[in-house]
Parts: structure tokens; sequence; C-alpha cells
């Protein structure tokens, strides 16, 4: 007999939005997104720097930087509890256990004058309810799982002493050490070299699937987005351009500005001497109000009226269900 809850989805965001406000100036760098995401299911989140990922990642675990005010509007549910209810006792106890979260900064992870085996086992003995030996040796264990050679003597040591890729690995194991439901990772592989790019993706797929963890994966990187992810959702300025399987929006991009991105891809098949292919222009300032497509003023689509009215997620046609693009323009031509 199936119980209803698992039918829910894990993480269910609804019209959220943030609005910045620093003391010169307000930003809306997420603008009622909605997106969800299953138990054991992976979601990669794309877009050009600046476009409110880690914003829209952070914001609803209270993790936004130091000393910026803001106002969050909508709902983020995860397991059906409103994140963005919750007091901060209840999602201190949340963050770490059941959401383990992976940060683009390593160091704004990691206590500068702590050793780094002291965080790893504070973590594990409070979510997972282990002794200090027992911690001590599952410390050992996460941070050869994710490539770190000799832990041991790794554990005696404070952050600064670990390169950039080390601290990138420990921030990985801090992020799953808690045997998350839902693991989100921010860039969790920017700093380090393939091979070992490839071990930590090797790693959080096998994780998704011993422990039917979801991962919600930020990435610039498209070759993790097909080797990791079963969604992807395209973020640009705020908003969710297009949303939908791996296969759909990597194979059958709908939206001008998914397409933009995935020919700004190098191919590995091109000729050396094959131009660049960037997008043209930059992104809007967030701290203007955007009627139109935030899009519009970049794309070589664009109609009067896209500058009007903000373009909802429409089902792209013919594809599968659940692919959405927010374009009228090409989601009608394909009919
Ligand atoms: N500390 C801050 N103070 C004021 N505004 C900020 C701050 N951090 C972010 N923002 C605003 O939020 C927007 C989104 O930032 P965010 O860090 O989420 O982008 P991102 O998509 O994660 O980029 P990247 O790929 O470079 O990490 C920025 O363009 C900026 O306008
Ligand atoms: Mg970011």
């Amino acid at each position: 007999m199936s119980r209803p809850e698992t039918n829910a989805p894990l993480l269910e965001i609804a019209d959220f939005s943030v609005t910045l406000h620093t003391p010169t100036v307000s930003v809306r760098p997420v603008d009622r997104v909605s997106y969800s995401v299953g138990a054991g299911e992976v979601l990669a989140i794309v877009g050009e720097s600046g476009s409110g990922k880690t914003i829209l990642n952070m914001a609803p675990l209270d993790l936004l930087p130091a000393g910026v005010d803001s106002d969050l509007e909508g709902a983020v549910r995860f397991q059906g509890r409103d994140l963005l209810r919750m007091t901060t006792g209840q999602l201190e106890s949340v963050r770490g256990g059941e959401i383990g979260v992976v940060f683009q900064d390593p160091l704004s992870a990691l206590n500068p004058v702590r050793k780094v085996g002291r965080q790893l086992t504070e973590g594990i003995e409070r979510h997972l309810g282990l002794t200090p030996a027992q911690a001590q040796a599952r410390a050992a264990e996460l941070l050869t799982l994710v490539g770190l050679p000799d832990p041991q003597s790794r554990m005696q040591q404070y952050p600064h002493e670990l390169s950039g890729g080390m601290r990138q690995r420990v921030g990985v194991a801090m992020g799953i050490a808690g045997e998350p439901k839902l693991l989100i990772a921010d860039e969790p592989t920017t700093a380090l070299d393939v091979t070992v790019q490839a071990q930590i993706v090797a790693l959080l797929k096998d994780l998704q699937k011993r422990m039917s963890m979801a991962i919600v994966i930020i990435t610039h990187d498209f070759g993790v987005v097909s080797g990791l992810a079963d969604k992807v959702a395209v973020m640009y300025a705020g908003r969710l351009s297009e949303l939908g399987g791996v296969r759909e929006v990597l194979l059958d991009p709908a939206h001008p500005y998914t397409r933009g991105l995935l020919a700004s891809v190098p191919s590995l098949s091109a000729p050396l001497d094959t131009p660049f292919e960037g997008l043209p222009g930059q992104p809007p300032n967030l701290a203007r109000r955007i009627d139109g497509c935030a899009f519009a003023p970049r794309c070589s689509l664009a109609r009067p009226d896209c500058s009007r009215d903000r373009p909802p997620l429409l089902s792209v046609p013919r594809s599968a269900l659940g692919h959405l693009a927010a374009c009228p323009v090409t989601v009608n031509q394909t009919v």
C-alpha cells in the first residue's frame, strides 16, 4: 500500500521571490520561481553569473551573505513544511541534517580557527547521534570517499593549510556528512581538476543511488549536468526561463536563452580555430523593474510585445511532460 506522502515532492518551491536591500539599492535576484524535486531526483540549475542561482538556494536556508537585509515571498516546502516559516532553531536542525549544503566558496563554510576534523565530527555527532570515536572514524571515511589522501593528518590541519581543491573536497564531505535526504551543492567541482571532478560526480551519483539522496546542483558545466541530473532548470535574471528533463532541455532547447547558452559551450569536436560563440549583450540590472521578458533586449527572435508582458512558463509541444519554457515565440512556433 502506498502512503500518500510518497507522492508529494521532497522539495517544492512555489512562487518564490527574494528581494535584497543594501544601504544604497534594492535588488530582486529571485523573481517568482517555482519547481519541485522528488525524493532521489537530481535537478541541475544553470545560468550566467549573477542570475540568482546561489541566492535562490541559500535564502530559504537562512544562508544569505551577512549584512544584507532580505524579503522572502512565496513558499519553499521541504517534506511538506515551509522552510520560510520555520524558527531559527528548526532551520538549524534541518540544515546539515536532512538538508546538506555544499557552499560555492568552501572557505565560507569552514571556521578558520578550528581543525578540519573537529568541524566534520561535530556535525556527524549532532545529526547522526554517533559517539566521538565513531564520528572520528566516519569523518576519515568521508574524507577518503571524496578523494582526500591521508585523511588522519588532514583532520589535524586548519582550513588555511589546505589547498583550494582540498578545501572544496572537505566542503563536499561536510555536505554529505549528515546523510541528507536533500543535498544542495553550489558548484561543488569548479575549483577541481577534471579527474577529481569526475570522482566527485561519481561519488554524488553513488550516494544518490544508495541513499536515494535528492540533489540540487548548481553548475556551469554541461558535462556535470548530463552526467548527473534528471532535470535542468535554466535561470536568467532571477527567473526560470526553461525547465525540463535533461534530454529534452539539452537536445531540444526551447528558449532562445537556453539555445544561446548551449551554443556558447565550446564543442570538443569543433576545429580549434572555430570562433567562440558567446551570448551578445549583458544581463539586465536587477535593481530595475523588468516588465516583459528579461531576455528580450538580447534576443534575436524578440517581438515588440516581448518587452510588455512577462511570458509565463508554457508546456513545450511535442516534448515530454514537464518540459516548460517561458517564450511564447518559440513555443508557439513548434506547434
Ligand atoms: N551580497 C550581496 N549584496 C547585494 N546584492 C547581492 C549580493 N549577493 C548577490 N547579490 C545580487 O544577487 C544577484 C544574484 O547573485 P547570485 O550570487 O545568486 O548569482 P549566481 O547565479 O549564483 O552567480 P555565480 O554563477 O557567479 O555564482 C546578483 O546579480 C546581485 O545583483
Ligand atoms: Mg553562485
